[in-house]
């Protein structure tokens, strides 16, 4: 089977185990303590994982995964690369029932951000599945997907502020107060897939605290859909796929967008 097909496969299981948990008791009940990304897992999150992890055993693919909740597990002897699983991104919309979440799941030949071959990112409230396989293009569900890159009629600025200092909130402030239509919704992988299809011009995170896990199948969408991928310096973004990195990004459906948000805000 190709790796597209089996991270699609485990994204869609994902969906169906977690589909009715949005929201109830169920999501949050257990005690499990942080999980590697450094957070408090979930139920939910845990449910999504084991998911993942027992149909990867299931077929018996030779990989490491690196996921959130249960860190390194390597999976075979003589793996073919690494699965950087987030099964529950936006955890904290998933737990009240704010219906926007996903599973993000991506496959890397080395550990680096760089290799990543292949990436599916499923809605979990509607059981879209965004994906991507290198060189091959990006899609939703059956179609092929691109960047929006025509004048848009609406900007459309995504911005993670969430736990930004006041530093950057004053940095950013520019861009609040020019462009009307500033979003964040709370997943960032999901976010990057928006952008992928083309619903958001620009996705910044500045705050130098997403991890690997948030953002590597977003990262593959955003370049097989057209779109721009670069670290805070506006250089191309690439980095390790360590549990300590932490990192800034700007993604973006092309260079004049990124310009002129930039020249807000030096
Ligand atoms: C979080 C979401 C959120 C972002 C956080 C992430 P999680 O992922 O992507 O949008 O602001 O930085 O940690 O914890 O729900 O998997
Ligand atoms: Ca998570």
């Amino acid at each position: 089977m190709d790796t597209i097909e089996i991270l699609r496969t485990a994204s869609k299981l994902v969906y169906e185990n977690v589909k009715d948990l949005a929201g109830t008791k169920e999501a949050t009940s257990g005690n499990f303590g942080r999980g590697a990304g450094g957070d408090i897992s979930q139920n939910i999150d845990i449910i999504a994982e084991k998911t993942v992890l027992d149909y990867l055993k299931e077929i018996n693919f030779d990989c490491v995964v690196l996921g959130e909740e249960c860190g390194r597990v390597e999976l075979s002897p003589n793996p073919k690369g690494f699965v950087i699983m987030d099964a529950i991104d936006g955890s904290a919309n998933a737990v009240r029932g704010v219906p926007f979440f996903c599973c993000s799941l991506a496959f890397a030949t080395n550990e680096k951000l760089s290799s990543i071959t292949d990436a599916a990112v499923t809605n979990l409230s509607t059981g879209d599945i965004y994906w991507a396989t290198k060189g091959k293009g990006a899609f939703l569900n059956d179609k092929s997907i691109f960047v929006h890159d025509e004048k848009p009629i609406y900007k459309v600025i995504g911005i993670n502020s969430s736990g930004s200092s006041p530093e950057l909130l004053q940095r950013l402030a520019p861009i609040f107060e020019k462009h009307h239509h500033v979003r964040h919704f709370g997943a960032n992988a999901l976010e990057m897939a928006f952008l992928a299809q083309g619903l958001l011009d620009i996705f910044i995170d500045l705050r130098k605290k997403i991890r690997i896990q948030d953002m590597a199948a977003g990262y593959l969408l955003i370049k097989e859909a057209g779109g721009l991928m670069l670290d805070e310096n506006l250089q191309p973004l690439d980095s390790d796929l360590s549990y300590e990195t932490r990192l800034s990004f700007v993604a973006a459906a092309n260079k004049e967008i990124i310009d002129e948000v930039f020249s807000l805000i030096k």
